[in-house]
């Protein structure tokens, strides 16, 4: 098989060819039509946050049709977007906000009219604000309002989507917002994030079997983030610490879910987190997935440290390496998907994989009315040969979703990163296909 040319008609006649969004970077109308308010609302509106805020983001509240029918234009069949939990439970359990649940079955329903496959990512960060002031993810309890929001938009959608995901990257959220106090709720430290991590563990597996009972024909997965590890020689103590460090960004949420408890062979120190434990945990942690989504954005190199304790690594910034960059500082490596590929893939009991964002962001602005996103073409054409070659060699690899339609907020970095393959005018909320959209479009022809 030549690569010159990669083509559509080479992938398996089932591939999905999708495109990932969430609620909080995406929809904006943070107050409308009685949404509560979640840990981003609050975080990003805080005085002491300077990168902006999600309050408008693109505007897909409003504009979700014409954001439909783009996917449509550009050829692509699935749509993956997350319902804000607030939308439906302004206080995160209790009475459903009629509005907001209206919202989701225009959204699938348009998805339904243009043909486009919908699916559900159930949690993608935005935490309602009322469950972070009794302790968000670090309270046990997080087990029970979870489950009560699963159980409603699954009873509620469960009809019309079959396509399910549990959570978005576990890693981020609990790492970021529970340990390095850069992504809200902006706690930091170890405790936090050992009982956030596992309850998050169980709610992974618990809303997993919620789905299954509510929905019984429904395509059950859930999404995790992923880095490629190397050492930064191959000192035998680097070496360690980059298995370390892979345990703890790749390893650290799926192993529990395949019955494999968390990674302690490499961080002896994270059985720290068996404090958190009640009689049963070990069962209530698996779950037998139909799919994982990975999300594979850059490369670490890892080195032997002191801090921080437990792990006894850290990493070599990209900045500091004479690598190319994104403007979030991460070493653009996009080789490094065939090895996460192969790496996820030796798990017996992962069934389907999808890539459930593949994507990378430039500082763009649009020259002439338009956007020549050269890099990005590229950056998807290696990708893409790298899944046709994944194919191949037998990877059981099933779809892929870009990461993004439309520029959106960055979270903890703004607007200024953009993903899209659609650029995204912040003032006028104006869509402009980028070099990049028109690309895929051409690909995706049939
Ligand atoms: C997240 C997205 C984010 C993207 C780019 C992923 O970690 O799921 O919400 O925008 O990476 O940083």
């Amino acid at each position: 098989m030549a690569f010159g040319k990669l083509k559509s008609k080479y992938f398996p006649k089932d591939f999905t060819w999708g495109v990932a969004t969430s609620a909080y970077q995406t929809e904006g109308a943070w107050k409308a039509d009685g949404k509560g308010l979640s840990i981003w609302d609050e975080f990003t509106n805080d005085r002491k946050f300077k990168n902006g805020n999600g309050n408008i983001a693109t505007d897909f509240y409003a504009q979700y049709k014409e954001d439909i029918q783009l996917i449509k234009t550009l050829n692509l069949k699935a749509f993956r977007f997350s319902i804000s939990w607030t939308r439906i439970f302004p206080e995160g359990v209790g009475q459903p906000n009629q509005a907001g649940v209206d919202f989701y079955h225009k959204v699938i329903d348009y998805c339904h009219k243009k043909d486009i496959e919908p699916w559900i990512t159930l949690y993608h960060w935005d935490l309602p604000m009322a469950l972070e002031e009794k302790g968000g993810w670090t309270n046990r309890e997080i087990l029970d309002w979870f489950s009560y929001y699963v159980d409603f938009c699954t009873k509620e959608y469960g009809s019309k989507v079959k396509n399910w995901i549990v959570l978005n990257e576990p890693m981020s959220f609990v790492g970021l917002g529970y340990f390095m106090g850069y992504h809200a709720p902006g706690r930091k430290g170890l405790k936090d994030f050992l009982s956030a991590a596992h309850h998050t563990t169980l709610c992974q597996a618990h809303g997993g079997r919620i789905v299954r009972r509510n929905i019984p024909e429904a395509y059950i997965g859930t999404t995790f983030s992923c880095s490629v590890v190397s050492p930064k020689n191959f000192w035998p103590r680097h070496i360690k610490a980059a298995r370390r460090m892979d345990a703890l960004l790749n390893r650290f949420f799926i192993e529990p879910a395949l019955g494999l408890g968390y990674p302690t062979d490499v961080i002896p120190g994270l059985n720290r987190i068996e404090k958190y434990f009640q009689a049963g945990d070990e069962e209530l942690l698996k779950f037998d997935f139909d799919f994982i989504g990975i999300q594979y954005y850059f490369r670490i190199i890892a080195q032997f440290s002191l801090l921080p304790p437990i792990l006894f690594a850290n990493e070599i910034p990209a900045s500091k390496r004479n690598v190319k960059t994104s403007p979030l500082g991460m070493e653009i490596y996009p080789k490094g998907l065939m090895k996460m590929l192969k790496q996820f893939n030796k798990y017996k009991n992962v069934k389907d994989i999808y890539v459930t964002e593949l994507g990378v962001c430039f500082d763009e602005k649009l020259i002439g009315g338009k956007l020549e996103d050269d890099n990005r073409v590229k950056y998807y054409k290696k990708t893409f040969k790298i899944c046709r070659r994944a194919i191949i060699k037998g990877i059981r690899l099933r779809g892929v979703f870009l990461w993004t339609l439309v520029d959106n907020f960055e979270w903890a970095d703004g607007i200024k990163p953009r993903f899209g393959i659609v650029y995204n005018n912040f003032r006028t909320q104006k869509r402009t296909i980028k070099k990049s959209g028109y690309w895929i479009q051409e690909f995706l022809k049939k």
